[in-house]
């Protein structure tokens, strides 16, 4: 039997990966904060699925983390006014909620379902900057086409609406063979981790019910097929990745794992956004978590060469051939970056891009429309022939 932790013991103290995953929300915030206020609306946070606010080992949980972000870029000077509003439908966290974070005026708790305020949220969606981060434990409580009831304002205004969602792809696909009567895989530690984030399956979902959490039945199919597990929930996440692509034009995805060799992450996290900007930024982040993975995998010894697989550690040797294909045209640099981390997500920063177009700038690969090799942002290049 598979242990879970769908419960309240999850709060007890955080694990190295759901740090991981806090440090992606945490750093990504300040430069959001600014970059957004430039539009001048003020901002609106959802923390739809936000826990008590702080573990049991003094901990911050994503409800502190967003507090304090918010708290820090006022007394920068944020020229926009922010709300955060944090939902929880568990009673008894509810209150550990209000607790965490009564101090903090802009902030507000509310009990019940992230469902419940979809109206509200909408509301605001019309002249607020949202910003919207969706952590479930599983997949219970999720429901795309409420979600898209947010995101549909995309295609209608001009306002920023942003996505950070935590989608546990693996949880889904159990769930999922179970409800097609399909073979449920027993926990196997050598592709992931055992102790799973999830009720046992006693009685499993219904499919209509999983096709109300990813909007249609098109993850059928893959669970039909003869993709082996971590295909299976591989392909769901880019399931999951598209549909979001309909309505942000910047998607991208990045696997928590919680050992490097894993095949199967504990979990995914999804970003939309309409603003390349945002992807730089994520990428940066997400970039960041990986290289922490990394650290983990080390040997233990110094090797000679690289041991560790190109997903852990890419090979910054292939940058220069990527930047030539992308350069055969004259294109401003910027572009050339944002269109690599489109191609390359989380395998390369962008100041390891710029650092590479530099050098090459320098040793003659690469021209630049002014004919210098100090370049910004906006100055074009090309390949030299
Ligand atoms: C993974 S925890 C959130 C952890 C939190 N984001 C953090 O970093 O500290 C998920 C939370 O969602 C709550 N929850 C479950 N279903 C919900 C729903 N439909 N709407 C809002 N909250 C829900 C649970 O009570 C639980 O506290």
């Amino acid at each position: 039997m598979m242990g879970h932790k769908a419960d309240k013991s999850f709060f007890n103290e955080k694990r190295h990966w759901s740090k991981r995953k806090d440090q992606i929300l945490e750093c990504y915030l300040p430069p959001y904060l600014f970059k957004i206020a430039t539009q001048g609306h003020p901002i609106l946070i959802v923390d739809a699925f936000a826990g008590p606010g702080k573990f049991g080992d003094g901990e911050a949980g994503s409800p502190l983390i967003i507090c304090r972000n918010i708290q820090e870029a006022s007394s920068k000077g944020l020229t926009v006014p922010v709300t955060l509003l944090c939902i929880d439908d568990d009673k008894e966290l509810y209150s550990e909620l209000c607790n965490s974070i009564h101090r903090f005026s802009f902030a507000k708790a509310k009990h019940g379902k992230f469902g419940d305020y979809i109206p509200w949220i909408q509301e605001k969606a019309k002249n607020h900057s949202i910003f919207l981060y969706v952590d479930p434990f599983t997949v219970e409580g999720l429901d795309w086409d409420q979600m898209d009831s947010i995101f549909q304002h995309l295609s209608i205004s001009h306002m920023s609406i942003e996505i950070l969602m935590n989608f546990n792809a693996r949880s889904f696909v159990r769930r999922g063979l179970a409800a097609l009567k399909l073979t449920v895989p027993e926990p196997n530690s050598e592709i992931e981790d055992e102790e799973e984030i999830d009720v046992p399956l006693i009685t499993p979902p219904s499919i209509e019910r999983l096709n109300t959490v990813v909007g249609g039945y098109w993850w059928q199919e893959i669970l039909e097929s003869s993709m082996s597990f971590p295909e299976k929930v591989q392909a769901v996440t880019n399931g999951v990745c598209r549909m979001l692509s309909k309505r942000f034009r910047e998607v991208c995805q990045h696997a928590i794992k919680a050992l490097p060799h894993h095949t199967v992450p504990k979990y995914c996290l999804i970003f939309g956004s309409r603003h390349p900007d945002a992807l730089i930024l994520m990428n940066n982040e997400m970039v960041k978590s990986r290289q922490v993975l990394a650290e983990l995998a080390k040997p233990k010894e110094p090797t000679l060469f690289e041991t560790r697989p190109v997903e852990l550690v890419p090979d910054i040797e292939e940058l220069p051939p990527i930047i030539l294909r992308h350069t055969s045209q004259l294109i401003a640099r910027r572009n050339v970056i944002l269109n690599i981390i489109r191609e390359y997500f989380c395998q390369f920063s962008a100041k390891q891009i710029r650092g590479c177009i530099e050098q090459m700038l320098k040793t003659g690969k690469l021209k630049s429309e002014t004919g210098k090799t100090r370049i910004n942002d906006k100055t074009k290049i090309f390949t030299a022939k």
